[in-house]
């Protein structure tokens, strides 16, 4: 199939180079000029596992292409993929404008019968208002999809050869047939494909995203209550969470939710129910725990360094908001750095790939450290934000004799704390008793 996927990001060019690793031929447009070049070249602009060679791959066999020219993918294709993005409006709403100004630009230039697939997250109503914006201006007929995306950036290419699930609303056979048979290679293992209607589809995507954040805000909650009563919360996940009915995942405390989806998603889906005169009150609540929580770390710094923080340097070790990406949108290390600096407190960070864009970020208000070891000299405390794998295993004899003191604040829970309590360190978790 002739397929565009407008908007470059990190969906936009999983999903591109996925459909063109099965075969299709594939127009990835953006109206970023910088990064269209830099992908002409095999320069990713993201960090994503497995990526770089799948793009390079499809690339030079010609059936991935990269354009600025935005009307001309549409032109050429068949299906066409709105995977531009849909930042939080100032109100918590989705901000729909690029969404719609490519429903603008594919209504003046299709050249034949279309299905025309949103991709990005969109409230409820929105391929309703991309097909009215289409069909000021269309010329042929075309076809509703919407086709929310699951991936998880760190695992995204794996995500999408290997779905859990595809979900498809639809507003036609035609449309049903078409994504049928391009999603028919992605789900040979029997996972289903579930077709819906187009509303349910969109409000899918919204529910999968807060029924996460809510286990997320959930045992963050649990956890903070297990420090006041001497519980530990790494012992209750795993008893809960061996109940089929609960599972094993995403019951992690932590230093809140970050990245470019829960927090918005959340804040959309909020704002969604209040335009509709309702309220989800639950979702309310999931989202004011995780503002708090992600000041936790900075309270334990609080509570271990006392008045001594003003004028104490802190070293960060992990920055993304998660690991295996370079993702720093809403990351709970920038809160925890803000406060510190607010705090007046130095602070030197390092993370495996995400320094560059925390230097566009924070700029040199923050050192940055070649490695992990280096952001430790002269620091009174380590703060751990994000679980790399590199900083499971430490040396941790290392870390006691560069510490100016040996206080560690483990916003993951990667350590044993009476191991660490034997090497010396103070210690302080998330959620484990006798660590607040
Ligand atoms: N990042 C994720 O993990 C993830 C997962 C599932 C769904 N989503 C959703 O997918 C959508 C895209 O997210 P993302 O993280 O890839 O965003 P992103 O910001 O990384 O990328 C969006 C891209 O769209 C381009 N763009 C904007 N307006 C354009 C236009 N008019 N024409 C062509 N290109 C345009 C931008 O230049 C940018 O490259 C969002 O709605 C997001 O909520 C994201």
């Amino acid at each position: 199939m002739q397929i565009s996927v407008v908007g470059t990001g990190y969906v936009g060019l999983v999903v591109g180079a996925c459909l063109a690793e099965t075969g299709n031929t594939v127009w990835c447009a953006d109206v970023d000029q910088k990064k269209i070049d830099g992908l002409k070249q095999n320069v990713i602009p993201i960090y994503e596992p497995g990526l770089d060679s799948l793009v390079e791959r499809n690339q030079k066999a010609g059936r991935l292409n990269f354009t600025t020219d935005v009307a001309d993918s549409i032109r050429r294709s068949d299906v066409v993929f709105i995977a531009v993005g849909t930042p939080p409006d100032e109100d918590g709403s989705a901000d729909l404008r690029h969404v719609l100004a490519v429903a603008e630009t594919i209504g003046k230039s299709m050249k034949r019968e279309m299905v025309i697939v949103t991709k990005s997250t969109v409230p409820v109503g929105t391929a309703a208002k991309v097909a009215e914006c289409v069909s000021r201006s269309a010329q042929h007929p075309f076809h509703m999809c919407s086709n929310p995306e699951f991936l998880k950036e760190g695992a995204a290419v794996d995500d999408f050869m290997y779905p859990d699930r595809v979900v498809l609303g639809v507003d036609s056979d035609h449309a049903r047939s078409v994504m049928a048979e391009l999603y028919a290679p992605f789900v040979r293992t029997g996972k289903p494909i579930i077709f819906m209607d187009i509303a349910s589809a969109e409000m899918t995507k919204y529910a999968a995203n807060a029924m996460l954040a809510t286990r997320i805000s959930f045992m963050n909650e649990v956890a903070n209550l297990c420090e006041r009563v001497g519980a530990n919360v790494d012992l209750v996940r795993k008893g809960i969470g061996s109940d089929s009915r609960i599972g094993p995942a995403f019951l992690f405390p932590g230093p809140g939710y970050g990245g470019s989806c829960f927090p918005k998603d959340v804040k959309a889906l909020v704002r969604t129910a209040r335009d509709s005169g309702a309220c989800l009150r639950v979702l309310e609540a999931v989202e004011t725990v995780n503002d708090d929580q992600k000041h936790r770390l900075f309270q334990k710094l609080q509570q271990a360094l006392g008045s001594e923080l003003r004028g104490s340097k802190v070293a960060v070790w992990g920055l993304a908001f998660k690991p295996n990406t370079d993702d720093m949108r809403e990351a709970p290390a920038l809160t925890l750095i803000e406060d510190l600096l607010n705090a007046g407190a130095e602070v030197a960070a390092h993370d495996p790939v995400s320094m560059p864009e925390a230097k566009r970020r924070l700029g040199d208000r923050v050192t940055f450290a070649e490695t992990n070891y280096d952001a430790l000299t002269g620091a009174d405390a380590l703060a751990i934000v994000t679980d790399w794998n590199e900083y499971r295993h430490p040396d941790f004899g290392r870390i006691k004799s560069t510490l100016r003191r040996p206080v560690i604040i483990d916003g993951r829970n990667l350590y044993a704390t009476a191991k660490m309590a034997e090497l010396g360190f103070k210690y302080h978790s998330i959620g484990r008793s006798g660590a607040a």
